[in-house]
């Protein structure tokens, strides 16, 4: 080490590896800052964001269906879920297990303790009766600790499409190591967002109001307040594309004219030309074929699929063989 040497922070290091290389990247875990969480809040109530609301209808609709899926044959389970984020669709479905007299527990896990704090605060005013125990950490450390104290049947939920964020390949090496964390009789209860019609795809990354505009450009925003970047925002616009060949939604960023950008915590200099794009986001779209794929990779049988009126979304429920 030298004076010169920089420590820098994980996004540091991230936003140099990706700026830096061609074409440009970046990583979409960035968006998630307290703004980008509230951004990310409005898209779930946008009219194109049909996401959220599909998931909502599954769980309104069938869940009765799900929990008698849930149980099996055995009279209670731990539900666990990853990234919980608000949990406002399982509030749904914990909300029935309760008035039902359902034996369950409810272990959140997520990265951020403030998520993890508000959601058990919120829950002991709208659900009091639930026990809730949240585990904050890496997805996979938690799943650890959670089997090293308990032997009960787990549910793990997986929602919104999160799946989606990972590339094909890198979602199947997440799955099978989900199957490796699980114990044969095990569930996970995996949202997928399908395949459709390409152009509503398109409105629900482009929508009219340009949240997820504002959401992309955000990133721009965080770089400029956490490195000392000179991003101009203006110079920038957002454009996500989707291939009908194999389902991959993309958001971009493009440059809509040469220019430097200075970041500061990098001490570098990034050119961009005229028009050229940074990635920075994946949001997978699902053919029901690439679904069984996955599961039947990653050591699951597919228990049931549970899906909305108009075949927009599935909720996959698997069984660890
Ligand atoms: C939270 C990853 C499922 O990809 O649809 C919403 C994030 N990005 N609008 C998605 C997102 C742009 C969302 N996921």
């Amino acid at each position: 080490m030298n004076d010169t040497t920089l420590v820098l922070s994980s996004f540091a290091e991230d936003v140099r590896h990706g700026l830096l290389q061609t074409p440009k990247t970046l990583p979409s875990k960035y968006f998630y800052d307290e703004q980008g969480d509230k951004l990310f809040q409005t898209i779930m109530g946008l009219g194109e964001y049909y996401l959220t609301r599909c998931e909502f209808e599954i769980f309104s609709e069938q869940k009765e269906a799900i929990l008698r899926s849930f149980l099996g044959k055995d009279d209670s389970f731990r539900l666990v879920e990853l990234g919980a984020g608000d949990g406002t669709k399982t509030k749904v479905l914990m909300n029935h297990f309760l008035q039902t007299g359902t034996s369950f527990t409810y272990n959140p896990i997520d990265i951020s303790q403030n998520v993890l704090d508000q959601l058990k605060s919120d829950l002991a005013t709208t659900l009091p009766k639930l026990q809730v125990e949240p585990i904050q950490g890496d997805y996979f450390d938690a799943l650890g600790e959670l089997n090293m104290n308990h032997s009960s049947k787990e549910v793990v939920l997986f929602l919104g499409s999160n799946i989606g964020n990972f590339s094909n390949e890198s979602g199947q090496q997440f799955l099978n190591k989900l199957g490796e964390n699980l114990s044969p009789g095990d569930l996970l209860f995996i949202g997928f967002d399908l395949m459709k019609d390409p152009q509503t795809i398109l409105n629900a990354y482009n929508d009219k109001l340009g949240v997820t505009k504002e959401f992309n450009l955000n990133l721009l925003r965080r770089m400029n307040n956490e490195l000392g970047a000179n991003f101009d925002v203006d110079q920038f616009t957002h454009f996500p594309t989707y291939n009908p060949i194999n389902g991959e939604t993309r958001s971009h960023l493009i440059s809509t004219t040469g220019q430097e950008v200075y970041i500061e915590a990098l001490d570098t200099t990034v050119r961009f030309d005229a028009w050229e794009a940074i990635h920075t986001e994946v949001s997978q779209k699902y053919s029901p074929k690439m679904i069984t794929q996955f599961a039947e990779k990653a050591g699951f049988r597919i228990v049931e699929n549970f899906t909305d009126e108009g075949h927009y979304y599935v909720d996959s429920l698997w069984e660890k063989i």
